[in-house]
């Protein structure tokens, strides 16, 4: 292959930059060309197609968002969309495709490689809602965002003596949330891979205040519901003043950590060296730290599974 080309798609994720770079960088290493696809599919099916040089990913590893912009598309679900995708590809004289984006965005890359042309998919998305690999690209600044904001709102609450509901995003993965709510110390943590049961809840706000603790902090994950409603359920059940910080897209930018850049590289590299090795249909993954690529149908056709002893461990260290 001479000339492969990189696109992101669905929600943008801080690190999705320093993947585009990694992916250049290692094309031109290996005297490939490498061409990026602005807009997401919506790009690709208008052929919003540019070369990218060593210098047009020069200071963009620090850099949240995606410079090549991104977009969600519902003419590319369509045949004839991705026939038109197709056909620009091969216009431009690419050989291969690399997707960052999430599940919905390996969905697209797999009608196009069923259509004969190669792609694969590296995972970016704050989600980490991806099945075969341990983090996808962006989780880590996400949750040090939410982190940084519960820190925050701590203060606040303690000097009110208040109880806050928090709701951070994730679609219907409570990764962001579980994660967030054991690293910045939540009383309860609700998400959707977990029943929960409001008595429980507020028994445990009660035996908090009982040891004298002068704040409660609850995280919702968005996937179980508004944290509006259970703020209207707690102030029910106990009279207590409740207030309501939904984190919303402050989520999904800011500069990259360096455990989201270095993730980026890692797998933005390992997509090009994939393509060359003449591998296609694939998502690249890392599990136990260690880079890995799997098979789009085996990573689609799996339930993206949340470890479940984080939230016993989180449950018993807010007693
Ligand atoms: O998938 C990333 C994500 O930020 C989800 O956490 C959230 O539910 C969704 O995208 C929001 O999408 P939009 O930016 O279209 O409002």
């Amino acid at each position: 292959m001479q000339k492969l080309a990189v696109l992101t798609s669905g929600g943008d994720s801080p690190g999705m930059n320093a993947a585009i770079r990694a992916a250049v960088r290692r094309a031109a290493y290996h005297g490939v060309q490498m061409f990026g696809v602005y807009h997401g599919y919506e790009g690709l099916m208008k052929g919003d197609i540019q070369e990218m040089t060593l210098g047009s990913v020069g200071d963009i590893i620090h850099r949240g968002g995606t410079i090549l912009y991104s977009a969600r598309s519902e003419a590319f679900k369509t045949e004839a969309g991705q026939q038109k995708a197709v056909e620009q590809l091969h216009k431009f004289g690419i050989e291969g495709l690399i997707v960052i984006g999430g599940d919905g965005s390996f969905r697209g890359a797999q009608k196009l490689t069923e259509k004969g042309f190669p792609t694969i998919g590296v995972p970016g998305t704050i989600d980490n809602d991806i099945p075969c690999t341990d983090f996808t690209i962006g989780f880590d600044t996400a949750l040090n965002t939410i982190v940084e904001a519960i820190d925050k709102i701590r203060d606040t609450a303690t000097s009110h003596e208040r109880t806050y509901i928090i709701e951070v995003m994730g679609r219907d993965a409570g990764d962001l949330a579980l994660w967030a709510g054991l690293a910045a110390g939540a009383e309860s943590i609700i998400i959707p891979e977990e029943s929960h049961d409001m008595n429980d809840i507020i028994e445990r706000l009660h035996a908090g205040q009982r040891r004298g603790k002068k704040h409660s902090i609850i995280i919702v994950a968005e996937g179980v519901g508004s944290a509006a409603s259970y703020a209207e359920a707690i102030t029910r059940e106990t009279g207590w003043e409740t207030r309501v910080t939904v984190l919303g897209h402050i989520q999904r930018g800011g500069s990259p950590t360096a455990m989201d850049r270095m993730l980026a590289s890692r797998m933005g590299a390992a997509a090009v060296d994939l393509l060359l090795e003449g591998k296609k249909d694939r998502m690249v993954g890392i599990q136990n730290n260690r880079i890995v690529d799997v098979d789009f149908n085996e990573a689609l056709s799996q339930k993206h599974q949340l470890d479940l002893s984080v939230y016993q461990l989180a449950r018993t260290l807010s007693i």
